[in-house]
């Protein structure tokens, strides 16, 4: 079985719409979704926006379903004038940009008292993604126009960022990509169950002033985008 988790509704919509659905439990307020979705077991979630939510879904999904891997699917703002609305990132490596004991010497995102800094998503899962992105550019599958997938780099925080100030802080110390709330989390908790994981988001607003105002008008797009890459990869998991 493969979990997916989104921060929201809008994010999971149109993967749980494409499912062929086969039960519901609840556990701490979060609704789990079981079915098949390209004939692959699938169990999804929508946890709520911010870290700890994050957190506690993904430890949940983790002892009481025990997938084999876990995708955190969504939308992020980018920090790189290369990744516009609609481009798709994979995640390389996930860090959290609001971790801060800079005071006590650590570099910033580093948890006191363990080793995690930047935690590195799944090679093959990430590849895996990548070609699926592939397949539907040449397929047209996104309007007909081909959008850019690029692999690097996810800061999470329990921010939105809206201000070049804030964006560019994150962009050069993290050397990230993009940024959202919820990934890093995902990331942490799959790391410490030694768990196969991804996180795969499209670009819903470029994380400066303009970001409140994009943001609501291209969620949707972004996460039909989403929803199509995560459909591709199983459809090829299937196979
Ligand atoms: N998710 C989508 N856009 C975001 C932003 N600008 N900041 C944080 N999370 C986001």
């Amino acid at each position: 079985m493969i979990g997916i988790i989104c921060a929201l509704q809008e994010e999971l919509k149109e993967i749980r719409s494409a499912m062929e659905p086969d039960g519901e439990l609840s556990f701490s307020g979060v609704d789990y979704y079981l079915g098949k979705l390209e004939g692959v077991d699938v169990v999804c979630a929508v946890c709520g926006v911010g870290k700890v939510f994050a957190a506690i879904c993904a430890q949940t999904m983790i002892l009481k379903f025990r997938p084999e891997l876990i995708l955190n699917v969504g939308v992020a703002g980018s920090l790189s004038p290369s990744l516009r609305v609609a481009d798709v990132v994979i995640a390389r490596q996930l860090v959290q940009h609001d971790m801060d004991v800079t005071a006590l010497g650590e570099p910033r995102g580093k948890i006191l008292g363990s080793d995690i800094r930047f935690i590195p998503t799944t090679e093959s899962v990430r590849d895996e993604f990548f070609s699926a992105i592939m397949t539907l550019n040449a397929a047209g599958a996104f309007g007909g126009k081909e959008i850019k997938a690029l692999q690097g780099t996810v800061a999470s925080g329990d921010q939105f960022i809206s201000s070049k100030g804030q964006k560019q802080l994150i962009a050069e110390e993290f050397g990230a990509l993009a940024c959202e709330m919820e990934g890093a989390a995902i990331a942490q908790v799959c790391y410490v169950n030694k768990l196969p994981f991804c996180v795969i988001r499209a670009i819903s607003d470029s994380a400066d002033s303009s970001a409140h105002m994009d943001y609501p008008h291209f969620v949707a797009l972004a996460a039909l985008n989403t929803s199509k890459v995560v459909r591709e990869f199983l459809k090829n998991r299937k196979k």
